[in-house]
């Protein structure tokens, strides 16, 4: 067994993943793999919280999901794949921790209210829709992950998650309440109390030009897009500037993709100069050279994507996916067994599916 620390993260299949994806969390994933234990998460519970009625349009996105992850560079050599609903110990640790904060703490949760809105569920979403939130912590603390990497909107969950971890410790760990977040291991706590890391570009603006990235507001760039797709989508986004000798604003979406994508310093340096001062510089000429580099990043992920397409894709994925939760289950097993050690309820009555 390794002593690396451990990374949880991961994605609720809701479809294709796009460049807000990349930037936002993925590219880090792929770079961490060499020096964390990483566990990357197919939260296909989650899926149903607001998709309980199309379970197979879930499985689909859940194994196009692991697709993407595979051509982007996650290495299920290094990495553990978890696939969320074949894990139970994270859906009984979420009770659990369900007991640990207040309901209108949970209610309270930015991200989920923003969702609410986004999503336009009113007051008629479903009970176990809030529930996420808890279920979660338990994805993370199952793992007891020290580092979670993730885009800007999940960084309340995160923080929900460090509430529960200290109150797990203080109430059943005897952790003392005074303890610094990095002493709780140290001091007897069970769970490390885990941060947040956020990608280098936290919220990627979509190719309207305004809105965050996202499948359901038609404005992404996915990881699977042809170069024409990419250079019709880029050459689609407004800015508003007229002529190439307009002084431009160097804060706008377009730019925000060339100090995101452009690879060249000196050369994104040099862009922002001259479009800053309407030397000579047309919108249309930067769309290009950004969708080319765009293309640049995704041209090997598309080839690597190819070997997963039909059947044969499908089984390899499912041929991963069965050989890692048996992994992902001895950690989460051993957690909740620890967990449960810890509130007194070790009576050694059922045996453990997986030791
Ligand atoms: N809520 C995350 C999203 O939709 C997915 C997710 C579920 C997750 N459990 C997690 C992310 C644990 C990080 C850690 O993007």
């Amino acid at each position: 067994m390794t002593t690396r620390p451990r990374i949880l993260t991961g994605d609720t299949p809701s479809g294709r993943l796009h460049l807000g994806h990349w930037v936002g969390s993925l590219e880090n994933r792929v770079r961490l793999q060499a020096d964390y234990d990483c566990f990357f998460l197919l939260a296909n519970m989650h899926a149903f919280t607001t998709r309980a009625e199309a379970p197979d349009d879930v499985r689909r996105d859940t194994l196009e999901i692991v697709k993407d992850w595979l051509a982007a560079g996650i290495d299920p050599e290094r990495s553990t794949l978890v696939l969320q609903t074949e894990i139970p110990a994270i859906a009984e640790l979420s009770w659990y921790f369900a007991m640990l904060l207040p309901f209108n703490r949970v209610m309270r949760n930015p991200t989920l209210k923003t969702e609410i809105e986004l999503k336009d569920l009113g007051d008629h979403y479903s009970f176990g829709f809030p529930l996420y939130a808890i279920g979660q912590c338990a994805d993370i603390l199952a793992f007891r992950a020290e580092l979670v990497p993730v885009g800007e909107d999940q960084v309340a969950h995160i923080e929900m998650c460090r509430e529960v971890a200290r109150r797990f410790n203080w109430t059943y760990c005897g952790v003392d309440p005074t303890t610094k977040d990095e002493g709780h291991p140290a001091a007897g706590g069970l769970f490390p109390i885990p941060s947040a890391l956020v990608g280098r570009v936290g919220r990627l603006a979509g190719t309207d030009g305004k809105a965050k990235m996202s499948k359901s507001l038609n404005n992404a760039i996915f990881l699977t897009d042809t170069a024409k797709e990419i250079k019709k989508k880029m050459g689609a986004l407004y800015t508003g500037r007229q002529t190439m000798t307009e002084p431009g604003d160097v804060n706008n979406a377009l730019f925000q993709y060339v100090r995101a994508f452009v690879k060249d310093p000196a050369r994104v340096a040099e862009l922002e100069r001259r479009y800053a001062q309407g030397d000579n510089i047309g919108d249309g000429h930067v769309k290009v050279e950004v969708a080319a580099a765009i293309d640049e990043l995704l041209s090997p992920m598309r080839g690597r994507r190819a070997a997963l397409e039909g059947d044969a894709g499908d089984r390899r994925v499912l041929e991963i996916l069965r050989a890692h939760t048996v992994r992902a289950n001895a950690v989460a097993e051993e957690t909740l067994r620890a967990a449960k050690q810890a509130m007194k309820l070790d009576f050694g009555v059922r045996s453990l599916l997986f030791p």
